[in-house]
């Protein structure tokens, strides 16, 4: 046994099908790969490489630093960073070809002080709020910023965008007002005298949800890696989960009816039983509330998480079946015996695809194939 802890496997041939299945879905517009929180948990660096080379020419990531990342591994597409400007890093994002973030009034001077110190502004896109109220401008300061923008020729605008807060849900009444207003803060924009290169505003459940909201840059993340971004879309896009979450058997033992397994005994075994133990545990990401109604796949069939999931390992109740130490249980994703969603365990947790997957990590190896 090399590793007897945590391994997500990582199938690069169901990622390059998912993004083929994504663009065949929506037609010819490009796609910008959210790959921010290390590509949700699948690593930054072998995902985005892997997508460059399948002809994506734009990523997205949250901060600087993911962004430096892609850079030194050689990525040379558009990379926009999600986060807050840091304003004494705008000449470091000029020279890394970086795209920022305008999100509010207050980063304007920041920007206005590069072009004076350094005689170039970054690149940077407008993130307007139209109803997550999180960052972005808020529209009554559109008119403010269109204008100072085409005052400054040196401000180099290239791109528009929002974010949908409800996207991923069965009722889009709230979805369709924030995409309203972005068409008419889009619409002033041109008006103004801008010209936008960038539109964006979908993700992964408007992908799914809202065909209108596309313009001409399609923001997924979670879609790409294989997973729902709710239970409330319409799955009419064929994607195969990209994480193979697995962990290997160490410690096999007989116990009697009775015995009381993990802590606080919450499990009591109910017969004479089988009790495997696996080199995972909550600090690798393992959901640990799973264990309630939990449970892994070996050779085909289920088998229950016995007891609480303790920080580095769990166990596992496997009744009258005795495997051996050194196989290989399924957490979560699909082998040729097994298949189990993560979009199963997030409703069964009551979480979300989106938690599980940038939850793994911890000592958790990682195998990149195909
Ligand atoms: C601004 C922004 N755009 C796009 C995405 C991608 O969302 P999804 O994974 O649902 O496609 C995210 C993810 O949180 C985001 O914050």
């Amino acid at each position: 046994m090399n590793n007897p802890g945590p391994k997500a496997v990582i199938h690069l041939n169901r990622l390059r099908e998912n993004i083929q299945n994504i663009q065949t879905h929506i037609g010819d517009i490009p796609l910008c790969c959210v790959v921010k929180a290390r590509a949700y948990g699948h690593g930054a660096g072998p995902i985005a490489k892997t997508l460059e080379k399948e002809g994506i020419r734009f990523f997205a990531v949250f901060s600087f630093d993911e962004a430096l990342e892609l850079r030194s591994i050689g990525i040379q597409s558009d990379i926009i960073i999600f986060s807050k400007i840091i304003p004494s890093r705008l000449f470091d994002a000029v020279e890394n070809d970086f795209i920022l973030n305008l999100s509010s009034m207050d980063d304007i001077p920041a920007f206005v002080q590069c072009i004076k110190e350094k005689g170039v502004s970054p690149r940077f896109h407008i993130k307007f709020d139209t109803g997550m109220t999180r960052l972005g401008l808020d529209a009554q300061d559109a008119d403010k910023l269109f204008k100072v923008i085409t005052e400054n020729a040196k401000l180099r605008c290239e791109g528009i965008y929002s974010h949908f807060s409800t996207a991923d849900e069965g009722e889009l009444s709230y979805a369709h007002y924030q995409l309203n207003l972005f068409n008419s803060l889009v619409e002033s924009g041109i008006n103004a005298g801008i010209h936008f290169k960038y539109i964006h505003c979908s993700n992964s459940g408007a992908v799914l949800n809202l065909p209108d909201s596309r313009f001409n840059l399609v923001r997924v993340g979670m879609l790409m890696y294989g997973a729902l971004p709710s239970d409330e879309v319409p799955q009419n896009i064929p994607i195969k989960p990209v994480m193979n979450y697995e962990g290997t058997i160490v410690n096999v033992r007989r116990v009697p009816k009775g015995t009381s397994i993990s802590y606080g005994g919450v499990y009591k075994t109910m017969n004479d039983t089988t009790i495997a133990v696996v080199q995972t545990g909550f600090a690798d990401g393992f959901p640990r509330p799973w264990y309630e109604n939990g449970f892994v796949g070996y050779k085909g069939k289920e088998y229950k998480i016995a007891g609480r999931v303790c920080m580095d390992s769990f166990m596992i109740d496997f009744k009258k079946e005795t495997p051996l130490i050194g196989d290989e249980v399924l957490f979560f994703g699909m082998t040729k015996d097994n298949h189990i969603p993560v979009e199963t365990i997030a409703k069964s947790i009551e979480s979300t695809t989106y938690v599980l997957l940038t939850a793994i990590g911890g000592r958790t190896e990682y195998i990149y194939i195909n």
